[in-house]
Order: C-alpha cells, then structure tokens, then sequence
C-alpha cells in the first residue's frame, strides 16, 4: 500500500520573483485575470514543486506543474512527464500539495474551518451526513461539514473531475471524529455511481482540515521532509 507525500506551504514562504517558473508556467501565471487568483496559483505551484523536489530532488525551475486538459495537475521536466501523480489545494494563504509515485491518482483537498450555511448543509450533505453533522456538539459542527465538504473534493480530484461530479452523489463516512489528539484518521467516500469507495485519511492543521485520498487506497500520508536544500533558495 503506498502512502502519498504531502507537504504544506504558506503564502508568506513564496519567493516574489518568477525565476522559479517555468516558460509554460509563466504563460498561464500572465493569463491568470486577478492578483488574489496569481497569488493562489503561484502559491499551489510553489507547493507541488516543494513536493516534487523533496521527491525527486529537483529544483523549482527544473520542472513545471501544467494543469492537464481536465484541469488536474501534472509535472513535467522539459518534454517528460514525470511518472508521478500530483494533487494541489490552496485556501487562504495556505496549501498543500500531495504526490504518489504508485500508478492510480492521488487527491487532496483543504478547507478553512468554519461555519457553513444551513442552505448550504442541506444542499451538499446527504440525509446521513446532516444526521451526523447534527449528532456532534455545537462546537464541533464546522470542523466536520467541512470534513465532509473536503473529503468529496479529495475523492473527486482523485477521479480528476472535480466538481463536475455531482458531489450530492457521495456519501462520506469518516472516524476519529470524537479523538482530542490530531493526527491522520481514515475515511471513505462512497460514490453512488459504479465507481464504489475512494479511500483516504483525513487531519486538522491549525485551523484547516485537510483531506488525502487515493486511487488505490492509501497507507497513512507521510509529511515530506520540509527542510529545503541550498539548490530550493532562489533569491
Ligand atoms: C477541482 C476543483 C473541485 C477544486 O476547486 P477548489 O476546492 O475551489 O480549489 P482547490 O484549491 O482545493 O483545488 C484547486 C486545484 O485543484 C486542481 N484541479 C483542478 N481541476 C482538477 C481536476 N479535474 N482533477 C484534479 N485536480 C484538479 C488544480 O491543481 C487546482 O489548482 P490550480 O488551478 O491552482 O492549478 C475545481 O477547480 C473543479 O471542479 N474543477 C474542474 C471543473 C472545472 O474545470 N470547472 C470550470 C472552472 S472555471
């Protein structure tokens, strides 16, 4: 069982020039229409490229990380397309990026906890899902709406789909809710299509839940090495 790398990285860490990215990088980064949409592109970039390089010791401007037709993620070195899969997610300043060197996919999704609407609970939650939002203490609601939230997000970049899956149509179960400590807990996401489980593990960090899930089920995600070599600082 593989256990996908994941990293973390916020805003404040992204070097401020464009030296780290690549000529293809740097079209799509021009192409991008507002400041807060460059900020976040350029921090995700920043992050799977932390991931890549903590993997495959390569440096930020070694590779580019070109999202796909479908809108997922890939890592290429010049004409080569690294033989990894790649998952990103930024939420207010912070990201985090997911890698497996297994053949299948690797999702991950990160939230901000904090209060969702009734409306939306009732939209995006199943019956079962409002009925264990419901079952926990006041206080501990938002952390597992966006657990739930996360969790569809993860499973369907895992699918490489995104939201144009009807994430009404996955039902997710998730332990460890009452556990005081952090650290991983598993979860699944049961698709009411022929696709079945996707499988995956979830944790907070400060104040953001965070979700890793993959194709084929994964073993507990393991933090990659944050220390960055000489060969990472760009300025
Ligand atoms: C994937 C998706 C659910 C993520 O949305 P989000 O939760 O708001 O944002 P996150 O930060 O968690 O994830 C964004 C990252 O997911 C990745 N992603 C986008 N589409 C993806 C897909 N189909 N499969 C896997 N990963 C995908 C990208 O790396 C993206 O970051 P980037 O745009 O900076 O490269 C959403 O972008 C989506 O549904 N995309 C596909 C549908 C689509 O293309 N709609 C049109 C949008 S204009």
């Amino acid at each position: 069982m593989d256990a996908p790398g994941w990293l973390s990285r916020h805003h404040a860490e992204v070097p401020a020039g464009c030296e780290w990215l690549g000529p293809n990088e740097l079209r799509v980064c021009s192409g991008l229409r507002t400041e807060l949409r460059r900020a976040s592109w350029r921090l995700g970039r920043w992050t799977a490229k932390a991931a890549i390089g903590a993997v495959h010791g390569l440096a930020p401007a070694e590779v580019q990380v070109i999202a796909a037709a479908d809108g997922a993620p890939e890592a290429w070195v010049g004409d080569r397309r690294l033989p990894l899969s790649l998952t990103l997610s930024h939420r207010a300043g912070f990201a985090v990026a997911g890698i497996s060197e297994v053949p299948g996919a690797v999702g991950c999704d990160l939230e901000l906890v904090e209060p969702r609407s009734g409306a939306f609970v009732r939209e995006w939650l199943s019956p079962s899902e409002q009925r264990l939002v419901a079952g926990q203490p006041q206080d501990a609601q938002a952390l597992v709406v966006n657990l739930i939230w996360s969790a569809k997000e993860a499973a369907a970049k895992v699918r490489r789909e995104g939201l144009r899956l009807d994430l009404r149509r996955a039902e997710v179960t998730a332990e460890g809710l009452e556990a005081e400590i952090g650290g991983w807990r598993p979860l699944a996401v049961y698709w009411e299509d022929s696709r079945g489980l996707t499988r995956g593990w979830w944790r907070t960090i400060d104040e953001w839940v965070l979700v890793i899930a993959a194709e084929p089920t994964p073993a507990i995600p393991r933090e990659l090495v944050r220390s960055e070599p000489t060969i990472w600082r760009t300025t």
